[in-house]
């Protein structure tokens, strides 16, 4: 018998497609990351089991999507169309890495997803596990099989007496890890629409953030963020207090109209608290700590980092090469950035670092001027040089 390794979450979508493998005469074998879900294993085991998987993997990979996945794209200050901090986007290549390890392991020729045919994960996670292993045949059943809505999927999983707990199916399509939700479909897919109260899960509304500040100081180490308020924090938990903390202010939602890489353009609505507060802090701390040039060129190779990542193209030569020139940035960044939280704002309080560039004998107006006042005018004279005529 044909063996599939199919990737796995226990919703409506893989549940109905491990059940279309088995009619094809596959057998399926599960695998299922937490990367910070609403998760349980004990009930995804039993549900896969039910379903007719002959056996699942269950990883806990929140570590390694933190220090190997998040982190470098935070160092890297990457933000997709400008409001997406690529939650989605970063949890698939890591996913497709395990999923390649477990078809490996089980010997297994066949790899298969969820993935609609019009978005960007099936992108995602089938060029990643092409780099990883040009081999592997990728099965997607949601671009062969006749179900063409979620009630014809709903109707099929009630014909096959597959596990689905259809009074739980949300109105919207929603994608939840560590660094972020993504919220889409239903509603969202008018404009004139306004997202409602009932789409966030990390947030408060404006209205019930509290109206008195917050001040967190978010300490750092070569980039990496490695302390709050002075207490040292492994990545995992300090995104996940920061979660609720920015939560309880009402800090990261984004309404985005993005351009998807299969060409069309798309609504989506995210919350990441976290995420937005330590891309705050950490740009903040490289203001302090890199010099010009450097800055300037980070701002451009971020737009290519995000670009990158939406794309699907993390184990790319240019994404691991740009990892390599951003590392090397980060050396000095190490430092401390207070911040002020209120109603959806992240205000900069105070920074601090000891590889701060920033010279206040250079920079005061006070009595204290050590700036050379006698070498502005020849400077101005030189650099206006080039656009002079006779
Ligand atoms: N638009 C985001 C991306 O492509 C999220 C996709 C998944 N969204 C969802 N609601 N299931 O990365």
């Amino acid at each position: 018998m044909k063996k599939v390794v199919l990737a796995y979450s226990g919703g409506l979508d893989t549940s109905c497609c491990l059940s279309w493998l088995k009619d094809r005469g596959f057998e399926v074998v599960c695998f299922s990351a937490n990367l910070g879900s609403e998760f349980s294993p004990s009930d995804l085991k039993k549900r896969a089991l039910k379903s007719g998987a002959s056996k699942i993997y269950i990883k806990d990979l929140r570590k390694e999507f933190a220090d190997d996945y998040i982190l470098p794209c935070l160092k890297a200050q990457a933000v997709y169309q400008g409001k997406y901090v690529l939650s989605t986007a970063l949890g698939r290549p890591l996913i497709a890495k395990h999923l390649v390890d477990v078809a490996r392991k089980e010997k297994s020729s066949y790899i298969a997803h969820g993935c609609s045919a019009k978005g960007n994960d099936q992108v995602r996670f089938e060029v990643s596990s092409k780099i990883l292993n040009p081999e592997l045949n990728i099965i997607a059943p949601l671009r062969e099989w006749s179900l063409s809505s979620r009630e014809s999927e709903i109707d099929y999983a009630k014909k096959k007496k597959i596990p689905i707990k259809t009074t739980r199916i949300k109105p919207y399509s929603i994608d939840q890890n560590i660094w972020g939700v993504s919220i889409e479909a239903g509603r969202l897919e008018d404009l004139d629409n306004e997202p409602k109260e009932d789409v966030f899960s990390l947030t408060r509304s404006l209205d019930k953030a509290p109206g008195k500040p917050q001040y967190i100081t978010i300490g750092f180490n070569k980039g990496k963020p490695v302390s709050l308020d002075s207490k040292p924090f492994d990545l995992v938990t300090l995104i996940e207090v920061l979660n609720k903390i920015g939560g309880k202010h009402s800090i990261g939602r984004t309404d985005l109209i993005e351009d998807r890489t299969v060409g069309i353009k798309s609504r989506e609505v995210y919350e990441a608290p976290a995420a937005w507060i330590l891309y705050a802090a950490h740009r903040e701390l490289e203001s302090l700590v890199l010099d010009k040039k450097t800055l300037y060129f980070k701002e451009l190779l971020s737009l290519e980092y995000a670009q990158l990542v939406y794309q699907g193209l993390w184990f790319s030569p240019l994404k691991k090469a740009l990892d390599s020139l951003v590392d090397m940035t980060q050396q000095k960044l190490s430092g401390k950035i207070t911040l002020k939280l209120c109603k959806a704002n992240i205000i900069v309080a105070k920074r601090s670092s000891p590889n701060s560039l920033y010279k206040k004998e250079l920079a005061t107006y006070g009595e204290k001027d050590k700036f050379d006042r006698n070498l502005a005018k020849g400077f101005i004279d030189v650099f206006s040089m080039p656009y002079l005529g006779k």
